[in-house]
C-alpha cells in the first residue's frame, strides 16, 4: 500500500473510531430511535448488532467495547443496506459519546460461563462492569431504557437499579433484565415435543434467569396442546427449559455460552421495546423487572406490556398448577437472596464512593474503573 491508500485506510477506521454524531434530537423519534450496544464486539455483541441494524425502528446504532474490535464490527455492519447509521465506539474515553441522546441501551458485556460454572460464579467479574456501564448511562442518557443481559441477571438487574438510585435517575418501567431466552426456549421444547409451530405457540416463563429460578408456565402455553401434558411431559420440559442455558455451554465445551440464540432474543426484545416506545399498543414480553407479584422478590420476571415509557403495567401470574405453585415456593429464597446479593454489592460501593466523592454530582458516576 502507498502512503496516500494508507492515509486513506486510517482516515476510514478513525471514522469509525471518532464518529461525528450528527443527530436533531427533535426529530429523532419521526426518523427512527438511536440504540448502544454495550460489549458489541462480543460473542452476542456481534449477531446482535447486525440484527439491530436491519431493524427498522433504529436510525442511529452505536457498538461500544472496551476492545478495539468495536470498530472493525461497526465497519463491517455498517456496509449493510439498512437506515440504521452504524459506529463504533472504543474505550471508556468514548463510552459517553457512544450513549449521548440514546433512547434504548442494551448490555451484553461481560464474562460467559465454562462448563461447571452458575451463572452466579460470573457475579465477580460482572457486577463491577455492569455497575459501572449503568452508571455511565445514568449520566449520559438517565432517560434511555436498559436492556440488561449480562449474566447473572437475578443480580445485575437489581446492580443498576442501585446505581441509578444513587444518581437520582432510576425509573423502574426503564430497566429491564431480558428473560426472552428462556421464552424463546419454551416455545421451541414444547413444539418440538407436543407439535405445533414455534412462533405461534405461547409459554408464559417466569421468576428469574438461573436455574430453578427460571420457571414455565406450561399450564399456560397457548394454543394448548391436545391431550395436555403428562406429569413426566411437563417434568422433562420444565427440566431442560431452565437447563437450556447450561446445554449450550456444554456442547460449547469451554467456548463460551449461548450468543446466536441470545442475540436473536435480544433483538425480538429490543424491537418489542422500540415499538412500544414509538406509540405500539398492547406489546407484550416477559422480563425480569421490578415487582410486587412474589413477596420477598422486589425484581421478578413475568409478562409486561411495553409503551412510550417501558413497561406500563406488570400482568399477572395467572392461575398456576400445583407443581407450579410448589416452582414458585422452591423458586423464592434463591432468587431473593440472589437480588439482595446485587442490591448489597451496589448499595456498598455507593457508600464507598459517596464519601470519598462528596458534592461529585452522579457518585457512582465519578468512580474509578469505568469500563474495565
Ligand atoms: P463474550 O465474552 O463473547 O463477549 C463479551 C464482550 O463484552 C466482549 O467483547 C468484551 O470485550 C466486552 N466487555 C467486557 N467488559 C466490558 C466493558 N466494561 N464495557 C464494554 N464491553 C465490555 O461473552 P458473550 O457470550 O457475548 O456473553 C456476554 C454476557 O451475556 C455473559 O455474561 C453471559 O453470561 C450473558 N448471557 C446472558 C443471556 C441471557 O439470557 N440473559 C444469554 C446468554 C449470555
Ligand atoms: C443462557 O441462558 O443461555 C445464558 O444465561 C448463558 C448461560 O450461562 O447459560
Amino acid at each position: 500500500m502507498d502512503n496516500r491508500s494508507t492515509n486513506r485506510r486510517v482516515a476510514q477506521l478513525a471514522a469509525h473510531l471518532q464518529p461525528q454524531i450528527r443527530r436533531d434530537p427533535t426529530a429523532a423519534h419521526k426518523t427512527g430511535f438511536t440504540v448502544a450496544v454495550l460489549g458489541a464486539a462480543g460473542g452476542i455483541g456481534q449477531p446482535l448488532s447486525l440484527l439491530l441494524k436491519r431493524c427498522p425502528l433504529v436510525a442511529d446504532l452505536r457498538l461500544y467495547d472496551v476492545v478495539p474490535l468495536a470498530a472493525g464490527v461497526a465497519a463491517d455492519v455498517s456496509h449493510v443496506n439498512s437506515r440504521a447509521d452504524t459506529r463504533g465506539f472504543h474505550g471508556p474515553s468514548q463510552l459517553p459519546l457512544a450513549l449521548e441522546g440514546c433512547d434504548l441501551v442494551v448490555i451484553p458485556a461481560g464474562v460467559p460461563r465454562k462448563p461447571g460454572m452458575t451463572r452466579d460464579d460470573l457475579f465477580n467479574i460482572n457486577a463491577g462492569i455492569v455497575r459501572d456501564l449503568v452508571a455511565a448511562c445514568a449520566k449520559t442518557c438517565p432517560n434511555a431504557v436498559l436492556n440488561v443481559i449480562s449474566n447473572p441477571v437475578n443480580s445485575t438487574v437489581p446492580i443498576a437499579a442501585e446505581v441509578l438510585k444513587d444518581a437520582g435517575v432510576y425509573d423502574p418501567r426503564r430497566l429491564m433484565g431480558v428473560t426472552h431466552l428462556d421464552v424463546m426456549r419454551a416455545r421451541t421444547f414444547v413444539s418440538q415435543s407436543k407439535g405445533g409451530d414455534p412462533n405461534a405457540i405461547d409459554v408464559p416463563v417466569v421468576g428469574g434467569h438461573a436455574g430453578v429460578t427460571i420457571l414455565p408456565l406450561l399450564s399456560q402455553t397457548r394454543p394448548f396442546p391436545k391431550g395436555g401434558f403428562t406429569a413426566e411431559e411437563a417434568r422433562a420440559l420444565t427440566h431442560r427449559i431452565q437447563n437450556g442455558g447450561t446445554e449450550v455451554v456444554e456442547a460449547k465445551a469451554g467456548a463460551g455460552s449461548a450468543t446466536l440464540s441470545m442475540a436473536a432474543a435480544a433483538a425480538e426484545f429490543a424491537h418489542s421495546c422500540l415499538r412500544g416506545l414509538n406509540g405500539e399498543r398492547n406489546v407484550l414480553e416477559h422480563a425480569f423487572v421490578e415487582s410486587h407479584l412474589v413477596p420477598g422478590c422486589s425484581f421478578f420476571a413475568s409478562r409486561v406490556r411495553l409503551g412510550r415509557a417501558g413497561v406500563e403495567k406488570v400482568l399477572g401470574l395467572g392461575k398456576l398448577s400445583d407443581s407450579e405453585a410448589a416452582g414458585l415456593k422452591a423458586l423464592t429464597p434463591e432468587l431473593s437472596a440472589s437480588i439482595r446479593k446485587g442490591s448489597d454489592f451496589a448499595r456498598a460501593r455507593c457508600a464507598l464512593t459517596s464519601s470519598s466523592t462528596a458534592g461529585a454530582g452522579s457518585r457512582l458516576a465519578a468512580a474509578p474503573g469505568l469500563g474495565a
